[in-house]
């Protein structure tokens, strides 16, 4: 399996290092629950065709839980599917939008972390951003109070220490937080990518994309080993921008969001942890498949390519 074959060659990286001896500091909890102490909340997307839960860059989340002791983390529980990719993915922003306003209402003060990977990433960047595709059907509902092409409030978006964004599919080479050697945009490159700047996340998010990347770099869907390698290349670098992130945060200070002061208050409630989180995004009734026209050879091109891939 794709699972497996990259956290076999994942567990004899750096990364993995890192996390020996500190299993104890890694735990998985629901966002009813806060960080303590200097801890911050993850909120993960994973990838395409990955089994429910944190997928591959699940890795960079608990190297980051063993750094930052007190962080709680949990995964955006969405379809991430290939065929259905609007409605996947759309499910997908309802759904993290859902996560991140229940972490924001809790947890006063306290700040976040979002990551995510492919499909993952363009919901976790759509999902701060707004969701932005010439070619996927625009404003159909709010998510999370929120018109979907917009950017979440920046009383919401002054909580987000760091974004780590690998494979994005919506990749646009302006982006100014981009960290690789792409020099092609993606597969359905984001329209507009000012709202980074805006709101000030583009000094806070890295997105990872590689040149030969068919899905953030419009390679070939012959060889998608370079879009399967993120989390090895980059894992170690994301981590530690991540954990600098945090360094900065400011808490309230920062945003004067309400609650707490300077990062410290909030709750403590649910330290305990195991269950896998889940969230109940609006059912989608809108347009689900042949939103990309001309675009749609190419989805099927990369749900071969995966497919081939697992087998
Ligand atoms: C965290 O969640 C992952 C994925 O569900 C699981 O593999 C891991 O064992 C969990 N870790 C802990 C400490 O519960
Ligand atoms: C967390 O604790 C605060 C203060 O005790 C309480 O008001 C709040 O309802 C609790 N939240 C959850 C989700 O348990
Ligand atoms: C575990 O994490 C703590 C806190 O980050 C660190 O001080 C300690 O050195 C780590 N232990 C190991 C064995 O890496
Ligand atoms: C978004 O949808 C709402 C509800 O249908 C509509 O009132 C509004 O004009 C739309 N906004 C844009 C920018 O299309
Ligand atoms: C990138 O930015 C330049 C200059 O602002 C603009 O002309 C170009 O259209 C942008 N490209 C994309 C793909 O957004
Ligand atoms: C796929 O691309 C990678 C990176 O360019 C390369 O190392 C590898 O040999 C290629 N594999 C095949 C089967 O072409
Ligand atoms: C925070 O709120 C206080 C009091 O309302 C105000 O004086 C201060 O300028 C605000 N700071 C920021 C960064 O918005
Ligand atoms: C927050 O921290 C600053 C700097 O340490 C301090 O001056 C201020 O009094 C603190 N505010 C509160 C409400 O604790």
């Amino acid at each position: 399996m794709l699972a497996a074959t990259l956290l076999a060659a994942f567990a004899t990286g750096a990364l993995a290092q890192q996390l020996n001896g500190n299993a104890s500091l890694v735990s998985n909890i629901t966002s009813s629950a806060c960080p303590t102490g200097n801890g911050a909340h993850i909120i993960v997307a994973r990838a395409s065709l990955e089994a429910v839960g944190f997928g591959t860059i699940g890795a960079v989340k608990d190297a980051v839980l063993a750094q930052v002791p007190g962080s709680t983390a949990e995964f955006v529980n969405y379809p991430a599917t290939l065929d259905a990719y609007f409605m996947s993915e759309t499910t997908g922003v309802y759904a993290m939008r859902t996560l991140i306003a229940a972490y924001i209402a809790n947890c006063p003060c306290q700040p976040l972390v979002v990551m995510g990977y492919s499909q993952g990433a363009q919901v976790t960047a759509d999902s701060l951003v707004g969701q932005q595709v010439t070619t996927f059907p625009d404003n159909m509902t709010l998510a999370g109070g929120v018109a979907i092409d917009q950017p979440l409030p920046d009383s919401t978006l002054s909580r987000v220490a760091a974004m780590v964004i690998m494979g994005d599919p919506t990749f646009n080479t302006n982006e100014s937080f981009h960290v690789g050697t792409a020099s092609k945009n993606a597969l359905f490159p984001r329209e507009d990518v000012s709202n980074f700047e805006r709101t000030g996340l583009a000094s806070r998010t890295q997105s990872y994309c590689d040149a030969l990347d068919p899905y953030c770099a419009s390679g070939s869907f012959d060889n998608i080993s370079v879009h399967l390698g993120y989390v090895k290349e980059y894992g170690v670098a994301a981590t530690t921008f991540v954990v600098h992130q945090l360094k900065q945060y400011k808490g309230c200070a920062a945003g004067n969001a309400t609650g707490g002061a300077n990062g410290t208050a909030g709750g403590t409630n649910g330290t305990s942890g195991g269950a896998a989180p889940t969230s109940s995004p609006p059912a989608y009734t809108g347009a689900a498949v042949n939103v990309y026209g001309a675009s749609s050879a190419m989805l099927m091109a990369a749900m071969a390519a995966l497919f081939a891939y697992m087998l």
